[in-house]
């Protein structure tokens, strides 16, 4: 059974999206969606394929598991129920989820979607708050009853865009005109605002619930007042009311029921960032979605309403701080000319809850400052510093504070000056500290001089300075080791610092995935690190408890995603990678939220509702990831890409100047065999771990096979415990990541007529490029490693289409912000598993 096959057969956590196929089987016009009874189709495989149904039967029992936690609290439907689905014929057999409280449920009724008539093309612009009109008349009459106006009788700008967004979207949601009101006017009223705002909420009996809630928690409420039933959405801060107000939309959007409604929330994580690294010159780095969303030659004058647009989409997930400036900082940014703009842009974010951040250029007080030293010891260096954060706070009072990259990949930083990461980090935390400002700082170092291993020296550098960072401070640490790989192991540094905050970074923008064109949803690997245990103070150390603060009880928190945003109308570049910002934000909220049930309810709000839609596109989405890491860095290879672009191919590179800069640093192919040995025979990087983890990395009995090579050295003709060989499972995993693309282009194709024309032709188009690029990835990487293994590829599989000195010769891409390589879009890339 390949990955995918398993990921499918995991059943979607709202009842009656069991129809999963690309077979007509599923393809009746008309379809029950919801309650009990029998479906057609089920989830069944066929030789290798994603989703071949058999006709098999499937049923739904019990009423509504619901998305869980779907709004990031509790929320409870109108049934928690169980729902268990058997698949079909040659399917996987019974599969059971439990259901417990969630945001669906529905009692009884059965919805039937339409077939659309006439989809209007849809640009991507409005993401996932696009609030289309309910399809099904049963739940449409509900929300229309439910929800005529919208009642706010005081609060501020965050109220109103509360208010702003519950009109539109209850509007498009209901297809009728929902007015705002001061006071409840009869049935329908949906009443917004704090104790302080509101009389009518400070009137409800919500006191010692919103109490344990938090300044960013909400209520949403089923509730009586005037003796009419109405919606409370409750909060302590007017943000939480925003906060609510999303939730309840979401609620609907996603077709839930509605009787009895009750949800909470409140995060988990206090800051959630987006880290954007754009320049100046309105390049982004790492951006392909065209070039900056911020104008900084208009800003301040002119304000792009995309600014606001983007403010709604970040509140809606509940991110809340933008760091607008590269990591590769530029000092221009913090003159009175940058700090103008920047002013102007956390305006427009404000209402949204979104605080403004900048990158810190640590030679700032030489660069602008006209000093001779930027030595964190030096008094004028502490007096530039402090001035500057003066001068920012007086444009900007709630600005976040300050994220640096020193000592990195040629950036400036304290080790100038024989000072380490603490003084700096210290330095700038001190000129913040009195305006409540924070200090972010990285631990991306790795050395200019050749080291054992790369991987090692962020721990050595950091961990040894645990207790030594100022109260204001976090480290900022990327998910693994190395760097926003497809598959790494979790970095050593979670749970090894205990007395320092840390912060999470993932990237969003796909650098090593696949860039624009390939479909990876990240939220597999956001939960696979969340979820990793460091074991440092015994089992359930989870990465996610780290960096919530509860392990090592620190209430300075924080998370950030590298953004995937640009000036492109689709904001990300194309369609799917939304769902990596949507579900950074979602996770960001509540780290114990699942890929799967973030990928249903984005998939809801994008696209459809419809089981026939959801179904086969969260199992599109569940699957991508592994289905990437097949195809490109298969059993724990890692860093094989291009160079610069990271894009393509390119495992033979061994000659750019620094030793870690080249793929062969990483993957160590030679006469004996594949992969890195970072066990006590090698570089011993495993040593940087908790016992339990570091030696379940290093025995070859314990380490899973997804991190093999990353810490063994194997033998070409050493067996695996598939059975195989390394060859043969290196061949076999490379030309199943290419033919399950080639099975997700099937499972999209039925979603035809479904989603409107646009947008499926342009994921078409997208997934026609991933299919040849995943054979491009398996040919070049296969023959280059068969020099070394001088074994043939063995019987069963598509031998590579070209010779090795092809792929090496290709030059390609031309354009790094939108990487394609025309000239491997020949022939037919599968099947590479013959039949
Ligand atoms: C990667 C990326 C760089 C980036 C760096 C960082 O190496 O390729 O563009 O600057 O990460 O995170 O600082």
């Amino acid at each position: 059974m390949t990955y995918f096959e398993r990921v499918l057969r995991t059943p979607l956590l709202r009842p009656g999206l069991i129809c999963l196929a690309v077979s007509s089987a599923c393809g009746s016009n008309e379809h029950s969606s919801r309650g009990s009874g029998a479906g057609a189709g089920g989830i069944a495989s066929g030789a290798g394929g994603i989703a071949s149904v058999a006709g098999g039967v499937a049923s739904v029992a019990g009423g509504g598991g619901g998305l869980s936690g779907g709004t990031g609290g509790t929320a409870t439907g109108t049934t928690a129920g169980t729902a268990a689905v058997n698949a079909g014929a040659g399917g996987a057999g019974a599969a059971a989820t439990s259901g417990g409280p969630g945001i669906g449920g529905v009692s009884g009724t059965e919805e039937t979607y339409p077939v659309p008539t006439a989809l209007p093309d849809e640009t991507g612009a409005d993401l996932w708050l696009r609030y289309p009109k309910v399809p099904v008349p049963g739940r449409l009459a509900q929300y229309q009853a439910a929800f005529t106006h919208v009642v706010s009788s005081g609060g501020g700008p965050s109220t109103q865009a509360a208010t702003e967004e519950l009109v539109q979207g209850l509007s498009g949601l209901t297809g009728t005109s929902v007015m705002l009101a001061a006071a409840v006017q009869g049935a329908g009223a949906v009443v917004v605002g704090t104790p302080t705002t509101s009389t009518l909420i400070a009137g409800l009996p919500l006191a010692s619930e919103l109490a344990a809630l938090g300044s960013d928690g909400y209520l949403v409420r089923a509730t009586e007042l005037q003796g009419q039933s109405v919606i409370a959405v409750a909060a302590n801060t007017e943000v939480g009311v925003l906060y609510g107000s999303f939730a309840l939309l979401r609620h609907l959007a996603t077709h839930s029921a509605i009787t009895g409604l009750s949800l909470s929330g409140s995060p988990k994580i206090k800051n959630r960032l987006l880290n954007h690294w754009d320049n100046r010159d309105g390049t982004v780095e790492r951006g392909y979605a065209g070039s900056s969303l911020w104008n900084w030659s208009q800003l301040p004058g002119t304000l792009s309403p995309r600014y606001k647009a983007y403010a709604r989409a970040n509140a809606s997930i509940g991110i809340n701080g933008a760091v607008l400036t590269n990591v590769n900082a530029d000092a221009q940014f913090l003159t009175a000319t940058y700090i103008a703009k920047a002013k102007a842009l956390a305006d427009v974010f404000r209402p949204y809850g979104i605080k403004v951040y900048l990158s810190a250029r640590f030679s700032a007080p030489v660069e602008i400052g006209n000093l001779t030293t930027a030595d964190p010891a030096d008094a004028t260096v502490q007096k530039w510093w402090a001035d500057k954060a003066n001068e920012i706070y007086t444009a900007i009072p709630d600005f976040g504070g300050f994220l640096v990259k020193a000592n990195s990949e040629g950036q400036p930083g304290p080790q100038t000056y024989n000072r380490t990461h603490a003084d700096g980090a210290n330095l700038l935390a001190k000129a913040v500290a009195s305006h409540g400002g924070i200090v972010i700082w990285r631990a991306f170092v790795y050395s200019t001089a050749a080291e054992s291993d790369r991987i090692k020296q962020a721990y050595e550098e950091f961990q040894p300075l645990d207790g030594k960072f100022a109260a204001n401070v976090l480290v900022q640490v990327k998910n693994g080791p190395l760097d926003f790989q497809p598959r790494e192991p979790f970095h050593p540094l979670f749970g090894a610092m205990p007395k320092t905050p840390i912060s999470l970074e993932l990237q969003i923008t796909k650098e090593y995935l696949g860039e624009d064109t390939h479909l990876a949803y990240t939220g597999p690997l956001y939960e696979e690190v969340l979820k990793a245990d460091t074991q440092v103070n015994g089992p359930g150390s989870t990465v996610a408890r780290v960096i919530d603060g509860t392990l090592q009880k620190h209430a300075l928190t924080a998370i950030s995603g590298v953004s995937n945003i640009g000036s492109d109308t689709n904001w990300s570049g194309s369609h799917f990678n939304q769902a990596n910002w949507y579900v950074f934000g979602r996770m960001g909220w509540d780290p114990d939220l699942s890929a799967q049930a973030v990928a249903e309810e984005w998939v809801r709000q994008t696209f459809s509702n419809d089981p026939i839609v959801v179904a086969p596109v969260v199992g599109m989405m569940m699957g991508s990831r592994q289905t990437l890491v097949n195809y490109m860095e298969p059993l724990g290879l890692a860093h094989m890409m291009g160079t610069d672009h990271h894009y393509g191919p390119a495992p033979w590179v061994s000659t750019l100047a620094q030793a870690e800069w080249n793929p062969v640093y990483y993957h160590k192919a030679d006469a004996q065999g594949l992969g890195f040995d970072r066990t006590a025979t090698g570089s011993n990087a495993v040593s940087q771990y908790a016992s339990a983890v570091g030696d379940a990395f290093a025995k070859r009995a314990t380490v899973s096979d997804d991190s093999l090579l990353f810490f063994h050295h194997v033998g070409w003709t050493e067996k695996l415990d598939t059975g195989k060989t390394l060859w043969e499972e290196l061949v076999r995993r490379y030309s199943q990541g290419v033919d399950d693309v080639g099975h997700v282009r099937e499972t999209w194709a039925t979603v035809k007529g479904r989603i409107d024309a646009k947008r499926f032709g342009e994921v078409g188009d997208f997934l026609q490029i991933q299919h040849y690029e995943a054979r491009w990835w398996r040919d070049a990487c296969l023959s280059y490693f068969a020099t070394f293994s001088k074994l043939a590829i063995p019987a069963g599989y598509a031998a590579p289409a070209n010779p090795l000195s092809y792929y090496q010769g290709l030059n390609c891409p031309a354009d790094v912000k939108k990487p394609r390589c025309p000239q491997v879009y020949t022939g037919t890339p599968s099947p590479a598993v013959l039949p």
